[in-house]
């Protein structure tokens, strides 16, 4: 079985190394020169652990190229796992998507199955078949299915290779046997359904998953007040198998390529149909806002930050990724800067995309050390295990004035109770609040 795979992101790539440790040869497809560049070297254009191994590994089995023409000629299986970005009116940008449908159109000689894996709106898979028949240019057949992929960035090979459910949206039983063959190397159970509902699991469950986190960061916000604890109350909700105790940690909001995007597209096929999706509409507004609770925090202690020294720790979306995507510290950086606050930053792995954005704005450190010399306040963006792994009394020894501001709530209250360092997490009570006046941080 010939299997193409278009698109060398998070998706694709994955999916391609993934179906090749199972045993098939993969040709990837991608029409940027520098990724095929790379992975020609054996290098993975993204950051993705244990990514590269895997295609070390394979490497017989994987091929990649620019042509896609030569490619989907003679292919059995075509994935197409491109992007599908956020539009500035929160639908989904399937540009891509038809691209590649397009270019496969021309150029498919051979009965094919077309498989959409990226993210896209209920309705399109349907419309991606008409696309491609209509601009067929040989006498094959195609039909579409609809496989939606669940893998996280950071932890996206093993969550391929150990999915919990393989869906699959198929409209004949021949499609499905074919896909069973594709995939029975995992060994993983499948949802067989209708294409309409596969696009519609890929979309609810990610929804569902960023409603659940909104819902703790309010209920984290309101224990603030009341003098709750999110954490216990997080692990008291948790141990009901109804609510199970993923997707419960409070923090300063999701981001990511896939919960900012989903979202809003969701809520855009709703509203386009006459249909208000509340929940939904809830969640995204609590994360607009979430992300700049920290900033909110910061401001109880200082009046102005004109001319503070800011230390931030932890640029990227999610730790164990370089992705800047949706990130908060892209939404608080610049209200920072506009501020008049000189910025000292260390995120070794997300330093290189960020640079791109603020070349100078910004300091980037090479050390915890650097970044928290003579600040006056830090702000915890990302729980990278540098974070969390390091020694406490640094902010006290290094900061001229030792206010954390942690986004991610990386460490215990406890280990701050005999310091003179005002923690200020999510969701739980400040510690030392009181220790370092307010007047002597508003100086
Ligand atoms: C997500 C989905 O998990 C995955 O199934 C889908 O295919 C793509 O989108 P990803 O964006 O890589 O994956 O990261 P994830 O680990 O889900 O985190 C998304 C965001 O939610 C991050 O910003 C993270 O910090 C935040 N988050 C996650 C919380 O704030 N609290 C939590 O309890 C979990």
């Amino acid at each position: 079985m010939k299997i193409v795979v278009s698109g060398t992101g998070y998706v694709g790539l994955v999916t391609a190394v993934c179906l090749s440790e199972v045993g098939h040869t993969v040709t990837c497809v991608d029409v940027v020169k520098e990724k095929i560049d790379m992975l020609n070297e054996g290098k993975s254009p993204i950051f993705e652990p244990g990514l590269e191994e895997l295609m070390q590994k394979n490497k017989d089995k994987l091929t990649y190229t620019l042509n896609g023409k030569l490619a989907y000629k003679d292919a059995d299986v075509i994935f197409i796992g491109v992007g599908t970005p956020e539009k500035k009116d929160g639908s989904a940008n399937l540009k891509y998507v038809y691209e590649v449908a397009k270019e496969i159109a021309e150029n498919i000689e051979n009965n094919a199955i077309i498989v959409i894996k990226s993210t896209v709106p209920i309705g399109t898979n349907k419309k991606i078949e008409k696309y491609i028949r209509d601009n067929l240019k040989h006498d094959v057949k195609i039909e579409i299915v609809s496989n939606p992929e669940f893998l996280s960035q950071g932890t996206a090979v093993r969550d391929t290779l150990h999915a919990q459910r393989i869906v699959l949206g198929v409209n004949t039983k021949h499609a499905e046997e074919i896909m069973k063959r594709v995939y029975d190397g995992f060994n993983l159970p499948y949802v067989i359904t209708n294409r309409e509902s596969a696009e519609m699991i890929k979309y609810a469950s990610n929804d569902f998953l960023a409603l659940k986190i909104s819902y703790i960061n309010e209920i984290a916000n309101l224990c603030e007040i009341v003098g709750a604890n999110v954490e216990d109350v997080a692990k008291g909700m948790g141990m009901d198998s109804r609510i199970g105790n993923k997707f419960l940690q409070a923090g300063i909001g999701y981001g990511g390529s896939c919960f900012p995007k989903d979202t809003k597209a969701l809520n855009w096929l709703a509203n386009f149909n006459d249909y208000e999706l509340k929940t939904i509409k809830a969640a995204i507004e609590v994360n607009t806002n979430q992300k700049l609770k920290l900033l909110k925090k910061a401001r109880k202690y200082y009046d102005s930050l004109e001319g503070l020294n800011v230390a931030v720790l932890g640029l990227t979306f999610k730790p164990n990724t370089d992705d800047l995507r949706e990130a908060p510290s892209l939404e608080n950086i610049p209200i920072l800067l506009d501020d008049g606050a000189n910025i000292k930053a260390y995120d070794p792995v997300g330093e290189k995309r960020f640079k791109k954005i603020y070349p100078t704005e910004i300091k980037y450190c090479k050390t915890l050390e650097e970044t928290l010399e003579n600040a006056d306040i830090c702000f915890i963006f990302t729980e990278w295990d540098f974070v969390k792994n390091m020694d406490i009394s640094m902010y006290e020894k290094l900061m001229r004035v030792p206010i954390v501001l942690d986004g991610r709530n990386c460490y215990s209250l406890e280990s701050f109770e005999n310091t003179n360092i005002v923690y200020d997490s999510i969701g739980r009570k400040t510690i030392n609040q009181n220790k370092i006046a307010k007047d002597i941080a508003k100086n």
